[in-house]
């Protein structure tokens, strides 16, 4: 019998592609260049599947390509703001994603980023790399305490819980959540979390602030300018979710001004592309889009996609499905 033929936009850990090799007539993508709108359409026309990624946009101009022989689109990575949704059902596409394991690892990466930028790690590693560092002095570098602080997590799902985990357990933090859904007391209680009256409560109480709501319509800009200013000026933002979910200009300007104390980003507006205001401000720490790369979570990610191509051309439910 003929196999599936599914197209990867990007290289996968090895692997995860020696095992699609071995199941489907599997296209990889041996460059690892994204690809463009084209490349999109052409591959959603020559493919029973087709596994993107967050690098690539799939909107209506691409999934309205009219003669699409692809019947699922297998995504590989939990967020899927960069599917419309609404074009691929109208294209008779369902859609996957890979959520719960890439919780712990972007729970990690979060930790990372408020330690890095409470304790100036970044600006400390780049004076001793250039060789500036004349050793030990007692106000070098001093940067703030961690250790039983406030946390503020907009946004509670998997990812939040296991930072808050962290956070309240191993820092003695204080955490405070907002979510626009319900969330059962005994998990927050669980977590070490409490819910905060509301956004703007939160923003004014948290010396953190930290970003686990999804991208797409509903929250873009939903950090705008009016909100960054209900933060302490003493207050960090940090960013691994979606970077429109803030108003990069609006952080530019209060970080330019010491409205906030400073920023953590893994990501960005337009990615790959990182404001140069940014680039030049020693308060703020970045990124590249780092929040699942460890090994054993890329693989990971890479299986579930598997698991959801298995189930889809087996005749089963996706176990993973978003439509
Ligand atoms: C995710 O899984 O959504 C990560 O951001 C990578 O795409």
């Amino acid at each position: 019998m003929k196999k599936p033929r599914v197209v990867l936009t990007r290289r996968w850990p090895a692997a995860v592609e020696t095992a699609l090799a071995a199941r489907f007539d599997a296209v990889f993508n041996a460059s690892d260049e994204a690809f463009d709108a084209e490349a999109l359409r052409a591959a959603l026309r020559d493919a029973d599947a087709l596994c993107p990624t967050v690098t690539d946009r799939l909107d209506a101009s691409v999934l309205g390509v009219g003669d699409c022989r692809a019947k699922l689109i297998a995504n590989y990575g939990v967020g899927f703001n960069h599917i419309d949704l609404a074009a691929a059902a109208q294209a008779g596409l369902k859609v996957s994603n890979t959520p719960g394991v890439l919780t712990d690892c972007t729970a990690d990466l979060t930790l990372t980023l408020m330690l890095m930028l409470a304790r100036r790690a970044g600006e400390g590693e780049r004076e001793v790399r250039a060789g500036r560092w004349d050793g030990w002095r007692p106000t070098q570098f001093m940067g703030s305490r961690v250790t039983g602080k406030t946390l503020g997590l907009i946004g509670f799902g998997r990812i939040a819980e296991a930072v808050a985990r962290r956070a309240h357990f191993g820092f003695g933090m204080r955490v405070l959540f907002h979510t626009p859904r319900p969330v059962e007391p005994a998990v927050a209680a669980a977590c070490g979390a409490a819910p905060a009256a509301s956004l703007e409560a939160l923003l004014a109480a948290s010396d953190f602030v930290s970003l686990h709501c999804p991208g797409g319509a509903e929250t873009r800009h939903l950090l705008n300018a009016e909100r960054l200013a209900l933060m302490s000026p003493q207050a960090f933002l940090i960013n691994t979710a979606r970077g429109e979910v803030v108003d990069e200009a609006a952080l530019i300007a209060a970080l330019r001004d010491g409205r906030i104390n400073g920023a953590g980003l893994d990501v960005y507006s337009a990615e790959p592309a990182v404001p140069a205001a940014l680039m030049q401000m020693e308060n703020v720490v970045l990124l590249p889009h780092l929040g699942s790369a460890t090994e054993e979570t890329r693989t990971a990610m890479g299986l579930r996609v598997l698991a959801n191509l298995d189930a889809f051309f087996n005749g089963q439910p996706l176990p993973d499905p978003v439509i």
